[in-house]
């Protein structure tokens, strides 16, 4: 080893030890006879101290060095004049007596600080120097803890890490594929996998009755803070079992994680079905740190002259509490907010529960006082509550109301970072009707199987069946989803009837699994976690992207390494392809 210590375990017990440091210069301090140099690795900052008087060659040799130079430097660890109590290093420092440089650097193009000076673009840029960043550096460490302790979990229960191919055919999950040419077959294209769903299925026939991989999946779907092209699930299958074995056995997990990674003991993990979901947060993913809870408003609405509730599917409302003194300009802003192309809403009704005993709305030309009373009634709302109320198609509505919901409740602090909710979402529609291709669509994915109890009414009332899936949420965060899977061939046909597939097209896109289940497919059933999620959700961050080492921006660019790129002509000829690429 160059080095006898790394820059983070020095303190008063090593005092007067000769010590040997390799590490990254973070800043040069002169002070009079001396200088002063921090010293960084992974591990953390030591100080180095350079004394004129006692060893002017030294000194004047590093004088010359910059920021994030390589050095290694010899000394004696000792006490520090004025301590540092913020470091572990604090107490001591090295009085260097010699100094080997083993790379100089460029002046780096941010400054490589807890708060760096350097814009997000620049910083991806240089992603391998914004990773020596303490936050950064630590998102990724946090990963890697993370994952281990799932790893050990699973292996402890029993669970197998197998891996699936990455060079597949394309899995229907209802993202676009990435596809890559085949030189050895021309024309024909392997997809990268959007999850390892079909594997893991396969690998449930031939006996595998508990895997789980931590494993890379590939989306060509628009980009957000919680959504990258190549992304990590923790991707999980079990034979032999139910809907609420697989809730136990990964609420186990979830528990496991939240002890050992935040010492937190969490409750049982609450359950609320989709319906519920819906109607009362109007969301399949709810925020549940905060209630807030949707209120219908049809029947103490439509009697009146109100032409916009009247005419509308749902009216719905919730209760902003102590929110009456809301100013003119506050309510106009919350119009605004709904009104903003991301919401879509026409507007925004308002009702305020003044504290005499009155109420104030937008709408007081159509309701009067008692009416408005009738209005809080429902909603539960008290003398000081505000209550929001929209109106429109049902699904539209809803969505619309779910993200003034959420905005109240970050304006109202309701959000807290550190406070985890968690939810098992449950009893999911098998089915999404779509308007514009007037088909169904697996709102999860195919393989999903419906309740038993709806299988009869498969055919004459597909949007009625509810599927055995589920998902976790935390926080507003979809972290998980899976679902119970047909293994019965039969049972598979009709569902890709329902979904449109003629025989021959199930046979060509899934043949290979339709076949499988003929030899003895186990009833089985999974889910899969996203991993970089559970890292965000977990350290209360909203964008996934800082627990990547290397992730890509918004427009799916890997800004470093500056891909995707075009490839040369002779590698096209190669896999057969042509591309126009000149401008007309
Ligand atoms: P699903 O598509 O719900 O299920 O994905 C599982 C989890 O993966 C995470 N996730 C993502 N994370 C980051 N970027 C993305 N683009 C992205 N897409 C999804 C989410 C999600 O809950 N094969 C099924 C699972 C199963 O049925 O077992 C599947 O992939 O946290």
């Amino acid at each position: 080893m160059l080095r006898t210590h790394t820059c983070g375990e020095l303190n008063a017990t090593n005092i007067n030890q000769t010590v040997t440091l390799c590490g990254w210069i973070q800043k040069v301090r002169k002070l009079g006879g001396m200088i002063f140099i921090d010293l960084r690795d992974r591990y953390g900052i030591t100080q180095l101290a350079f004394n004129n008087e006692t060893n002017a060659a030294l000194c004047q040799q590093v004088e010359k060095f910059g920021r994030e130079w390589v050095i290694r430097v010899t000394g004696l660890v000792a006490e520090r004049y004025s301590k540092n109590k913020n470091i572990p290093t604090g107490d001591i420092e090295i009085i260097a007596s010699e100094v080997e440089v083993l790379n100089e650097s460029m002046t780096p193009p941010f400054t490589i600080e807890d708060e760096s000076d350097g814009g997000d673009e620049l910083r991806m840029k240089y992603r391998y120097l914004d990773l020596r960043r303490n936050p950064v550096k630590n998102n990724i460490l946090f990963r890697h803890r993370l994952a281990i302790e799932i790893r050990n979990y699973m292996n402890n229960i029993g669970f197998v890490e197998i891996e699936t191919p990455f060079m597949i055919k394309s899995t229907p999950e209802g993202a676009r594929d990435f596809v890559v040419p085949s030189r050895m077959n021309p024309g024909e294209f392997y997809a990268l996998p959007q999850s390892p769903q079909t594997f893991k299925q396969l690998l449930m026939v031939s006996g595998f009755d508990r895997y789980f991989q931590i494993v890379r999946c590939f989306r060509d779907e628009d980009l957000r803070a919680d959504r990258q092209p190549e992304f990590t699930q923790i991707d999980c299958e079990m034979s032999f079992v139910e809907q609420e074995d697989i809730l136990n056995t990964f609420e186990g997990l979830i528990k496991h994680i939240f002890k050992k990674i935040k010492n937190i003991d969490i409750d049982p993990i609450e359950r609320m079905t989709w319906a519920d979901a819906m109607k009362y947060y109007g969301s399949d993913k709810p925020d549940a740190r905060f209630g807030m809870r949707f209120v219908e408003l049809n029947d103490v609405t439509q009697h009146k002259e109100f032409k916009i509730f009247n005419e509308a599917e749902l009216v719905v409302g919730i209760v902003a509490k102590g929110c009456a003194n809301y100013t003119r300009k506050q309510l106009d802003g919350l119009v605004d907010f709904v009104r903003r192309p991301q919401v879509g809403a026409g507007g925004l009704v308002y009702v305020l529960c003044n504290q005499d005993g009155t109420f104030k709305s937008s709408v007081d030309k159509f309701y009067d006082q008692n009416d408005l009373k009738a209005i809080a009634a429902k909603c539960n709302a008290e003398a000081g509550d505000l209550i929001l109320i929209m109106s429109g198609p049902r699904m539209k509505t809803q969505k619309q109301l779910c993200e003034l919901r959420l905005e109240m409740g970050t304006r109202l602090g309701l959000r807290k970072a550190g406070e985890y909710k968690l939810l098992w979402v449950i009893d999911f529609p098998l089915l999404e009707w779509d308007e514009e291709t007037q088909r169904f669509y697996a709102m999860h994915h195919p393989f999903t199987a419906p309740k038993p109890e709806h299988e009869a009414i498969l055919e004459s009332n597909p949007g009625a069946v509810n599927a055995n899936a589920y998902d976790l949420v935390i926080n507003g965060t979809e972290v998980g989803g899976g679902s119970i899977r047909i293994h019965d061939r039969q049972l598979q046909n009709r569902m890709f009837k329902v979904l449109g597939f003629t025989d021959e097209e199930a046979q060509k896109q899934f043949g290979f699994l339709m076949n499988a289940f003929q030899y003895g497919a186990p009833p089985h059933g999974g889910l899969a976690f996203g991993f970089d999620r559970m890292c965000a959700v977990l350290s209360d961050c909203d964008s996934i992207r800082d627990f990547i080492a290397f992730p890509k921006n918004n427009s799916g660019r890997d800004m470093m390494i500056d891909a995707p790129s075009t490839i040369s002509d002779a590698q096209l000829q190669e896999l057969f392809i042509s591309v126009n690429t000149k401008q007309e």
